[in-house]
Order: C-alpha cells, then structure tokens, then sequence
C-alpha cells in the first residue's frame, strides 16, 4: 500500500522533500506539487512523475491525495492545516505551524473538535540519530539529573526578507522544540539579547529558564558567513553530552588538520528529513501521529512569542503556558 502526498511549496525545503519521498520512501508517491510559482510546480513535479496542481486547496481536496505536506512559506501553514484538518487529511506542516500563538490554537481547536489526530509538525531534528542518541544519555540517567544546555544555531547567509522576530519564530523555535522535548519539561521563562542593528538583529542570544530549573542558552546566528552550524551540549549533574559535527573525511593538508563545515540544514539534517518522511508515511498510512504534534507546535510558538516580547522589552518574560488538553496525552514524544 502506497501514500499518495500532495506537496504545498515547492522552494528550497519542499523540492527536498519532494525529492527525499522519492528516492528514499518506498510507500510514498508524490502524486501532486502546488506552487505560487507555476513554472517550479511543473518543473518539481515532473522530476518525480507528479503533476502539477491549480491551487493549493485543490491538493487538499484531490481524490488523488491521501496526505498532505505543507512546504509554503510560514504565512500560509495554519490556514493550510486547517483545511487539511476539516478535509480529514493527514498532514506534515513545515515549522512553524503558524506565525501566532493565536493561529497555532486555532489549528489545536480544530484537531481537537474533529476528534482525530492528523497533524505532524516539521520538527526533524527528533528525528537526526545525534539528537537521538544525546536525548537516550538523559533518558537513561548517564547524565545526572540535567542544569544546562547550550543551544548553537548558525546559518552562513540569512534570507532577505529575514526581520528581527524571524531569528526567533522561524529559527529559534527549533532549539524550544528541542529543549522541551530534550528535558521532557516546559519553557517557563526567556530573556533574548541582540544589540547590534547591523541591517537587523544578529545574532540572538536566549536565555531560558525550564519550569524545573534548568538554564538554557540559545544562540541564534544567521549571517555566520562560515558555513552551517549546529551545536548542543547538556550538562547534567554526573557529566556532560554534546553532538559531535558528522564528517566523512578529515583532511591534513598544508600543514593545517580539519574537516569541512557543512553548507546548510539540507545536508547536515539529510538523515533526519529522511527519518522524518518515513515515519510520518508510516504513521499516516496506520492513521496515527507518533511525531511533533499539533500540541508541541504550540507550545513552541508560545515560547517565540515570548522571546519576540523579550526581544522588543530587554526584560525577561515568562511563557503564558496552557494546560495540554488529554487528546494529545497519548502523543510520542
Ligand atoms: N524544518 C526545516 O529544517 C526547515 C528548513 C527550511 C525551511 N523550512 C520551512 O519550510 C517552508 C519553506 O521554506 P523554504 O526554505 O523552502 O522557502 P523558499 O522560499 O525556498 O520556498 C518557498 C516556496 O513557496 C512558494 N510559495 C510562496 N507563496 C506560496 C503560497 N501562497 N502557496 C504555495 N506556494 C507558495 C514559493 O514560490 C517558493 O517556491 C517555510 O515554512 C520554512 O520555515 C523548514
């Protein structure tokens, strides 16, 4: 039995997408693109034998789509979501799953109401074996019980329609994805720095305290120029863990020893993305949601809308945390 995916976005991430289905999910078929540019729809979609769609509720609403995965810009996921939902689709929406934390509710409303878990949010790095493995050295108690963790989110060049509030609701959120699922606890507070307008503000430092009390810093910066760079380090009260860079070959050459930086998220979270698509396949072909939830999706927008009040006050903020209704209580983590 095969998933028939209709693809909403066919720039940077969802061509990846696009082409990851393809070549490493047996049980997926991309059966329809949509893009607001016509020509890439067609170009995308041909590649992998799709065709290309009208408009972006006709993929929802295709006889010839059983799932959904939303790759537009931000602007556009919950109100896509939110016809995924009404039209009883399973869907995997890009992060973040909505601009607001008032959008992000409405999306939770809806999935609620309709009774049925259908959204998946694009959260991948859950699913990179590194952060894998870092989570399994807390789980099992090898660390102690958990004080810091150290967030690095660098980027060599940002967007150009990148805005001060983009670092933390399109970037950061991945790092307060991560340290609620990391630490199995809730953001209570955040503090974000930046004085330097250098065109707009980057880089970003947080500064999170967890309901637990935990302290957690995340450095959001996304003209690097360096190459992409991902770091996280949990120091807990028995030792410490950090994700080693994933390299294929180390160099000795001029007298200098090194291995090469990685160009973007692409490359460095290819195994994630694939590890991402196959179970969300799985999982919409059983009917199920076992990764990111529509919860968690909140939750991580409650948290950047904080930090941008954070951001714009200089002050610290707490999180206006919301009780997780009992529907998502079953959800994997
Ligand atoms: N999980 C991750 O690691 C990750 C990484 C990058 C981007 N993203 C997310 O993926 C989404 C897409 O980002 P990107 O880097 O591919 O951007 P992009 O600019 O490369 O591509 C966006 C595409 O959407 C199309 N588009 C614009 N408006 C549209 C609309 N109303 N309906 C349908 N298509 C429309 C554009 O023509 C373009 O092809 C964003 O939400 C972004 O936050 C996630």
């Amino acid at each position: 039995m095969s998933l028939r995916i209709g693809v909403i976005g066919a720039g940077a991430m969802g061509a990846a997408h696009v082409h990851m289905l393809h070549e490493t999910v047996p049980s997926a078929r991309v059966s329809e693109v949509f893009d607001a540019d016509a020509a890439r729809a067609r170009q995308v979609a041909g590649s992998v034998s799709g065709r290309a769609a009208p408009s972006a509720l006709a993929v929802v609403e295709s006889d010839e789509v059983d799932a959904v995965l939303i790759a537009a810009p931000d602007f556009t996921h919950a109100e896509l979501a939110l016809a995924c939902i009404a039209a009883g689709k399973p869907v995997l929406c890009e992060k973040p799953l909505a601009l607001t934390a008032e959008e992000s509710r409405s999306v939770v409303e809806a999935e609620v109401a309709g009774g049925q878990q259908l959204v998946q949010v694009g959260f991948m790095r859950r699913f990179d074996p590194s952060y894998r493995e870092l989570k399994q050295t807390l789980t099992d108690g090898r660390l102690g019980e958990p004080r810091l963790v150290h967030h690095v989110h660098r980027n060599a060049t940002s967007n150009t329609s990148t805005t001060d509030a983009n670092l933390i609701t399109g970037s950061m959120i991945h790092e307060f994805d991560l340290v609620r699922w990391l630490l199995d606890d809730e953001v209570a507070s955040i503090a974000v720095a930046s004085p330097i307008r250098d065109g707009f503000r980057d880089p970003q430092l947080a500064t999170i305290v967890m309901m637990r009390g935990t302290l957690v810093s995340a450095e959001v910066f996304v003209n690097a120029k360096y190459g992409y760079d991902i770091r996280c380090e949990v120091v807990g009260t028995s030792g410490t863990a950090s994700l080693v860079p994933p390299a294929h070959v180390s160099t000795r050459i001029g007298g200098a020893e090194g291995v090469p930086v990685g160009a973007d998220f692409v490359v460095r979270f290819a195994t994630a993305y694939q590890n991402e698509l196959r179970a969300w396949t799985r999982d919409a072909l059983y009917g199920v949601v076992t990764g990111p939830s529509a919860w968690d999706g909140h939750m991580a927008n409650l948290v950047a809308e904080a930090g941008v009040r954070a951001l714009e006050s200089g002050t610290v903020e707490q999180v206006l945390l919301e009780p997780a209704p009992a529907f998502y209580s079953e959800g994997a983590r």
